[in-house]
Formats: structure tokens, C-alpha cells, sequence
């Protein structure tokens, strides 16, 4: 059995891939690199002691992805190749729209050519717009803001589509919240290009004093400080939610949507005390406006995936800070 994991060379892909090596899977991993880094391969290679093939392909490369699945005998996918950046995608939508959902129908267009019928995909907390009240359950309004939370939304109907049609796919919607930290041994982390457009990885090169200080987006939120608040959950803990929902699908059929999130709520602020606390590091920062899109409270109800899926959050807060910026201390530069 053999597990095809699409943007395994990522942030998230590259820690899902050691778990499921951990635990014996066979895996392939296939990606394009465009937001990541072979050297990712050879940390997964080396945190397992296992090898795998890797494949440099691009989900737009009907062709080549083809010719993957005519090599290897899928049992299922697990599919975090996608762009992620909101901003980027409000300059360049099409790219998005490209990227994200054409890249999706090939995979499964291809999937159904060779019977692979067990999916798990990388949705968002994005996917609930601007909710109207936390926690946030799945069964909550879908609505989007910008082009990649669109993306998200329509590869949800069209997975939801595509069983309808043949109801022998077996389908897991993961909505994730706020994946941070990296893995404990800090050989393999989230590695963003250029001027981090997320708070913890901000925060970390703050620490490490490759930025002066954290710009701190509003301060007037209905929220107990005036600052965001969020629902961090640690990328192991995130990951662990995808090996429970492989063993689900193996059990069900059906598509399913399921919120991975602590159900814990953590403002910006919040995030600065623990992180300076349990690393003994100042975070200078300084509060601006708000940035436009955000929403001032978002966690989620998790409740569905503990009883469907046997799956809960356990690293806590300071878990998270703390494996952050080890993987930022060792890796000032990321993989480069
Ligand atoms: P990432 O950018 O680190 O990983 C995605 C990987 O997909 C990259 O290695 C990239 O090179 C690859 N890729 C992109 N387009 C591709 C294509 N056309 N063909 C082949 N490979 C391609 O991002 P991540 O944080 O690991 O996120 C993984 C998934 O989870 C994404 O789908 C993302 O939208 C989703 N997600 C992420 C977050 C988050 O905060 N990190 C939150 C919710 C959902
Ligand atoms: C968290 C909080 C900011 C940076 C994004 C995507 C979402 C999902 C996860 C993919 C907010 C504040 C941030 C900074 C700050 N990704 N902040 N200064 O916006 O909740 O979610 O990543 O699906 O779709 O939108 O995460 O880490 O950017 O922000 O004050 O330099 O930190 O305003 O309150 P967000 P984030």
C-alpha cells in the first residue's frame, strides 16, 4: 500500500511525510518545488533513516503525473501541493485559479483513471469567510474573501461533486486552523520566501534578529486585548490528524469535512508573552492598522474530529514557540 503525497516537500507535506514513514507507510512524494526545497527530501531521509521516491512534477503536467501512476500502485493521496499566500493571490488570481483547481482535477482525473478513490485534502479555517460567532463548527456558512479562499471552496464542491457522481471516493475535507512550530529535532520547518507573511514565522525572525521587530496588524478588536485571535495548532499534532482520517476513509465511504484545530483561541499578544516567556527572548514590536481581510476572532469547534476520527490537539502553546524557533535558530536561512 503505498500513499501518494502531493507537496510533500513543504511545510506541512514534509512533516506529514516523516509521520507516515514513522508509522511504516510506503510513501511517494511528488512536488514542483515551487515553494519549497529538495533539501526537505533529504531531511525526511535522514529524521527516518527511510528512503522513498520523490518526483519533481508539476500537478499541471497531466503527462508526467500519468506516467506516476502507471509506476506506482496508489492507495491513496494525500494532497497539500497548492499556493497559500492570500496576498499574493489577490495580485495574481489566475495563477491561482490555475494552479490550485486545475491542479486538483488532474490529480483526480487521474486518480479515477487508475481507481485510486481515497483523498485527503488540504482545506483551510478560510473556507468560514468571516464567521459569525467562534467556535466554528463544520457545519457553519462557507463563504471566501479573496482568491485563494476560493480556491479552497471550489475544490471542496468539486470533491463534494465528484462523489456525488461516483460514490465509491472516499473523501476527507481537513480544514485546517493555524499550523505552527516544526518538527522537535528542528531539521525540517516552515520555510517562507522573502518577508514572512504569517505571525510565527515573523516572530522567529524577529527572535533571531534577521527583522527589528514585529509589526502587530490592529489593536482595537473586540477581543479580550484588542489584538487577533487565532486557533495555533503544532504542525505534528496537524499531521497526526491526517493518519486518523487514512484509517476513516478506510472504514467509510462518503465525504467528510473536519475542522483541525485546539479549539483554543490565542491573541497576537498572547502569542508574544508565551513565546518570549518560554524562549527567554524580547519580541520588539509595534502596533499599525489592521490588515485588511482579517477577522478579528477564528477557532474552531474540534469536537467532530475527536469522535469521528479519534483525533485531538496535544502539544500545547509553549510546544509550539519552542520547536519554532529551534527550526529558526538551526536554519536562520531555511533550507538555502
Ligand atoms: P507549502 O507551500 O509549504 O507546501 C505546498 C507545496 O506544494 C510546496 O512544496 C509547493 O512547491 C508545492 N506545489 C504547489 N503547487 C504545486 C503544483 N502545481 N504541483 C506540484 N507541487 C506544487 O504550504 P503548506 O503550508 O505546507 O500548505 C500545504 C497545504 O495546506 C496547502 O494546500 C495550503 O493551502 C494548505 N493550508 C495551509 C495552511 C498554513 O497555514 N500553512 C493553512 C490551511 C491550509
Ligand atoms: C494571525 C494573526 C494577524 C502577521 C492565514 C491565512 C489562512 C491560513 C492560515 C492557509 C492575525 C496577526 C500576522 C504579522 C500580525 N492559511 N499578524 N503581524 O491570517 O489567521 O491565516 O494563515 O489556508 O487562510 O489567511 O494567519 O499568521 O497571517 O495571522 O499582527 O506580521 O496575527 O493580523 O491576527 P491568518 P496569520
Amino acid at each position: 500500500m503505498t500513499i501518494l503525497v502531493t507537496g510533500g516537500a513543504g511545510y506541512i507535506g514534509s512533516h506529514a511525510a516523516v509521520e507516515l514513514l514513522k508509522k511504516g507507510h510506503n510513501i511517494v512524494i511528488l512536488d514542483n518545488l515551487s515553494n519549497s526545497n529538495f533539501e526537505s527530501i533529504n531531511r525526511i531521509r535522514e529524521l527516518t533513516d527511510k528512503d522513498f521516491p520523490f518526483y519533481n512534477c508539476d500537478l499541471l503536467d497531466r503527462d508526467k503525473l500519468n506516467t506516476i501512476f502507471e509506476i506506482h500502485n496508489f492507495d491513496s493521496v494525500i494532497h497539500f501541493a497548492g499556493l497559500k499566500s492570500v496576498g499574493e493571490s489577490v495580485e495574481i488570481p489566475l495563477k491561482y485559479y490555475q494552479n490550485n483547481i486545475i491542479g486538483t482535477i488532474n490529480l483526480c482525473d487521474l486518480m479515477a483513471k487508475h481507481d485510486v478513490k481515497k483523498l485527503v485534502f488540504s482545506s483551510s479555517a478560510t473556507v468560514y469567510g468571516h464567521p459569525n460567532k467562534v467556535p466554528i463548527d463544520e457545519s457553519f456558512p462557507l463563504s471566501s474573501t479573496n482568491p485563494y479562499g476560493r480556491t479552497k471552496l471550489m475544490i471542496e464542491d468539486i470533491l463534494r461533486d465528484l462523489y456525488t457522481s461516483d460514490t465509491s471516493w472516499r473523501i476527507a475535507l481537513l480544514r485546517y486552523f493555524n499550523p505552527i512550530g516544526a518538527h522537535e529535532s528542528g531539521r525540517i520547518g516552515e520555510n517562507p520566501n522573502g518577508i514572512p507573511n504569517n505571525l510565527m514565522p515573523y516572530i522567529t525572525q524577529v527572535a533571531i534578529e534577521k527583522r527589528e521587530k514585529l509589526f502587530v496588524f490592529g489593536k482595537d478588536y473586540e477581543t479580550h486585548d484588542g489584538t487577533g485571535v487565532r486557533d495555533f495548532i503544532h504542525v505534528i499534532d496537524l499531521v497526526k490528524g491526517h493518519l486518523k482520517a487514512l484509517q476513516y476513509l478506510d472504514e467509510n465511504e462518503g465525504v467528510e469535512a473536519f475542522n483541525l484545530g485546539t479549539g483554543s483561541g490565542y491573541s497576537v499578544l498572547d502569542i508574544i508573552d508565551t513565546f518570549s516567556m518560554i524562549n527567554k527572548k524580547d519580541i520588539p514590536y509595534e502596533f499599525v492598522d489592521r490588515r485588511p481581510g482579517d477577522v478579528a476572532i477564528c477557532y474552531a469547534n474540534p469536537a467532530k474530529a475527536e469522535e469521528m476520527l479519534g483525533w485531538r490537539a496535544e502539544k500545547d502553546l509553549k510546544e509550539m514557540c519552542k520547536d519554532s524557533l529551534k527550526w529558526q535558530t538551526d536554519n536562520p536561512y531555511g533550507y538555502e
